[in-house]
């Protein structure tokens, strides 16, 4: 047997000597060294000798396998240089022609604010909580304070399923609700980012869509000083720090007091410029405290507990810094308008 090894061995690398083909040397593998090649199938019958034959046996073919697999490796590599080879001389490769630019892609102008938002937000101490696009009339406004028929659901056309009682949210604050009824009794901190649909005639100043980024903070002993210093520390770290800002009463049915924060332009420095319409002052965001019954639908007792929330737009945060003149460009994939970014 061992003698058979052997012709089969030499055999085998005559052959493989001649191959010239990739193909002709994968077909060699499978016959020879491969899992049911014929020199595997010796190993594999080693038990049929003597016990006293076996090792010598064994370790002899062991080692021719080995070196038939390095051979093997060694005709694989001068195969495939003599190939390339032969396509460089057919001229298959002609390195002369020029190179294909690769474009770099690069961030939407609105997901680099939201970028820079999240991470002062998250040096704060403020998690991120996703809520969803799809709401129930319940939670988009019922919650929140707006009764079916009020007055002020007109401020937010609404984009309704086929189902009444399904919406798309028209603001981000319905994940209050959501992100209290989740954490209850725990104090929150968190942002919640997403996209917002309004039904409105589409022009240079709105959009069907936007993003919001809300804010909400709940635990106990939360003030309106809370939310002043936490908003002017926000606005500080976002437009420099010294921008002077002001509040200005506001109404809101899910916050009491509610208002509104203002930013100097950062234009005029408050000289007054078309930027800021001549005003000295640029709205930012809508805020005030979490209204009782909003904190008591999110299951936080009012009595014990307290919070604040806010609401701002990132696309107007971004047309103001970049002095972008039609909402439109945000969605309308125009790779001129996106890559000036
Ligand atoms: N949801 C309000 C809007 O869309 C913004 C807001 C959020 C106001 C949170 C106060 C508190 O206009």
């Amino acid at each position: 047997m061992l003698d058979q090894l052997e012709q089969l061995a030499t055999a085998a690398r005559t052959e493989l000597d001649r191959l010239a083909s990739g193909d002709a040397l994968d077909d060699w593998q499978r016959r020879t060294i491969g899992r049911n090649g014929q020199i595997t199938g010796m190993l594999r019958r080693v038990g049929e000798l003597p016990k006293e034959e076996r090792p010598q046996f064994g370790q002899r073919a062991n080692q021719l396998k080995k070196e038939l697999e390095a051979a093997f490796e060694a005709k694989a590599e001068a195969i495939k240089a003599a190939e390339l080879e032969q396509n460089m001389a057919a001229g298959a490769l002609d390195v002369t022609l020029p190179g294909r630019p690769v474009n770099r892609g690069r961030l939407h102008p609105s997901t680099q604010t939201l970028r820079r938002i999240y991470q002062i937000w998250a040096d704060m101490g403020f998690q991120v909580y996703r809520s969803r696009d799809v709401e129930t009339d319940e939670m988009n406004f019922q919650l929140l304070n707006f009764p079916p028929h009020h007055p002020a659901r007109e401020m937010q056309d609404t984009f309704y399923t086929t189902n009444p009682d399904v919406l798309l949210r028209t603001h981000t604050s319905p994940g209050q609700v959501r992100v209290m009824r989740e954490y209850f009794p725990e104090p929150i901190r968190v942002i919640l980012p997403g996209m917002c649909y309004r039904h409105e005639q589409i022009t240079a100043r709105s959009e069907i869509q936007f993003h919001q980024v809300e804010g909400l903070a709940v635990g106990k002993g939360i003030r309106f000083s809370d939310l002043k210093g936490t908003l002017i520390n926000f606005a500080h770290r976002l437009y420099g720090a010294g921008r002077p800002t002001r509040f200005r009463a506001s109404h809101f049915p899910f916050t009491e007091p509610s208002a509104e924060m203002d930013v100097q332009c950062f234009l005029c420095d408050g000289k007054g410029c078309r930027m800021c319409k001549y005003a000295g002052w640029l709205e930012i965001l809508g805020c005030g405290m979490v209204h009782p019954t909003v904190l008591r639908n999110g299951g936080y007792d009012p009595e014990i507990y307290s919070g604040f929330a806010f609401g701002m737009g990132p696309e107007r945060i971004t047309i103001l810094r970049h002095g972008i003149e039609d909402i439109r460009y945000f969605w309308g994939n125009d790779l001129r308008f996106l890559e000036q970014f």
